[in-house]
């Protein structure tokens, strides 16, 4: 019987959220699990194939494992399972299972079916009737912050992105389960969720079940006041999609204190020939009218952002509109990706690639330049006081414990673990470049 599972996690919050999934249904189907690939019976690679480079590190992974001298069952499951299907087998003739985005639940039965002396077992279908979120707690990754996922999968189709085609097209979860889980972690103890999915504010359910009785411009906006009044401490949501974004949410922002302080709204390009190219539905300035909406809210909104430099044709021209933008809107943070092709999306088929060497200098320089606002909003932050939640010690001194703020930043300060998992007033008197330092003022 193969007993111990190790699983690995690369990519997004939605693959640590399958993790979760799938742990708890391995448990429940009387497997252990363990942190050490030496000693498992089964590994699990689950995947992203969001850049090549990500996709790349699997097979790198599956040759790594293939020497282990306990020859584990190698299972690949998240978005390149569900992208490459059967020709994994064929590229890496170690792997015996191939487990798609939507068959998390059935993997104790996939298996199964290799114990019974099955070879290569695929599963590319989708979820099926029945098959509910069920996460246990005592899989999830931290005791304090749980992901809640509230809508799977993409329908948008910008020219780059291939979830389109690994997660499939969105699919909302019932407000009542949601509910109903975020009423549970609370119960738990859990003081932050995360309402997560590729396009939050496009969640759609089937029905208003969980909805009724609360007010709000689109679906989404209700969804957050019915979350806010279980009364859990922290709630963040990630990621929005500009189109999508009503200015509801920032009411609904200003209306519940536990919906925290901070909006992830990936712009992509600050040209609205690249928008245009890459799909994306918006213009610049639509972008900036958002951003404006978020930005004069009375709740100091943090806003981060996703930028690509290097789409195919984008010119110095349009590279310096970005870095306009990005000037503009003075982000509290901004995750920078060179373009990476993704066969099977349109822009792979897109002339006039830049060259690698135009990228990495577009990618500097636009990194420079966030260093430099960085620097500003992050100074903004010294002489008031954040509300921290208490996740761990700090990595760098023995004496310091780090957390996030509601704006989502990392805040260290003079404190003991015995603080985890609880929210404290924190006055801020040094800003560096990706965290804050501060005081205890309360707790
Ligand atoms: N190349 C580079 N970056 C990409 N992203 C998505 N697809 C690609 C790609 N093909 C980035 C986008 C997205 C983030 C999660 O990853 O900026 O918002
Ligand atoms: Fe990809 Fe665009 Fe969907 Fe985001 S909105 S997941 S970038 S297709």
């Amino acid at each position: 019987m193969n007993s111990k599972v190790y699983i690995e996690t690369f990519g997004c919050q939605m693959n640590v959220a399958d993790t979760e999934r799938a742990v708890t249904g391995l448990r429940k189907a009387g497997y252990e699990m363990t942190s050490l690939p030496n000693e498992a019976d089964v590994v699990l690679l689950n995947t992203c194939s969001v850049r090549e480079r990500a996709e790349r590190k699997v097979f790198r992974r599956v040759s790594e494992l293939r020497k282990s001298p306990r020859h584990p069952v190698i299972g690949v499951m998240g978005c390149v399972a569900q992208l490459e299907g059967s020709s994994i087998f064929q590229r890496a003739s170690a792997v015996d299972l191939v487990i798609g985005t939507q068959a998390t639940d059935r993997i104790p039965s996939l298996l199964a079916r290799i114990r019974d002396g099955e070879e290569s077992v695929l599963d590319l279908d989708e979820r099926q009737e029945g098959e509910v979120w069920d996460v246990s707690p005592a899989e999830r990754r931290s005791p304090y912050v749980a992901f809640v996922p509230i809508i799977e999968g993409c329908n948008k189709f910008c020219s780059f992105c291939i979830v389109p085609y690994s997660r499939g097209r969105e699919k909302s979860r019932g407000a009542n389960e949601i509910v109903a889980e975020v009423q549970q972690l609370r119960s738990l103890g859990y003081k932050e969720v995360q309402l997560i999915g590729q396009n939050v504010n496009s969640y759609r359910p089937k029905t208003e079940d969980g909805l009724e009785g609360y007010a709000g411009a689109t679906a989404f906006s209700r969804l957050l006041r019915a979350v806010a009044e279980t009364g859990i401490e922290r709630i963040k949501f990630t990621t929005s999609f500009p189109r999508d974004f009503h200015p509801d949410i920032v009411s609904a922002i200003e209306e519940y204190p536990n919906l925290c302080n901070w909006v992830h709204l990936p712009v992509q390009s600050g040209s609205d020939r690249m928008l245009k190219a890459m799909r994306r539905g918006h213009t610049s300035a639509d972008y900036l009218r958002r951003v404006e909406i978020i930005k004069s809210s009375s709740r100091s909104l943090a806003l981060t952002s996703d930028i690509i430099v290097g789409f195919p044709g984008e010119s110095e021209q349009d590279f310096a509109d970005t870095m306009k933008l990005v000037r503009d809107c003075e982000f509290d943070g901004l995750f920078i990706f060179k373009y990476s092709k993704r066969s099977r999306t349109p822009a792979a088929n897109f002339d006039d690639a830049v060259s690698e060497s135009d990228k990495t200098a577009r990618f500097l320089a636009l990194e420079e330049l966030q260093i430099e606002l960085q620097d500003k909003t992050y100074n903004r932050q010294v002489g008031r006081a954040l509300s921290v939640l208490v996740e761990k010690q700090s990595a760098r001194s023995n004496e310091d414990v780090s957390g996030h703020s509601t704006c989502n930043k990392v805040v260290n300060f003079k404190g003991n673990t015995t603080q985890r998992g609880s929210i404290v007033d924190v006055l801020i008197s040094e800003a560096k470049p990706n965290s804050l330092y501060g005081t205890a003022i309360s707790g």
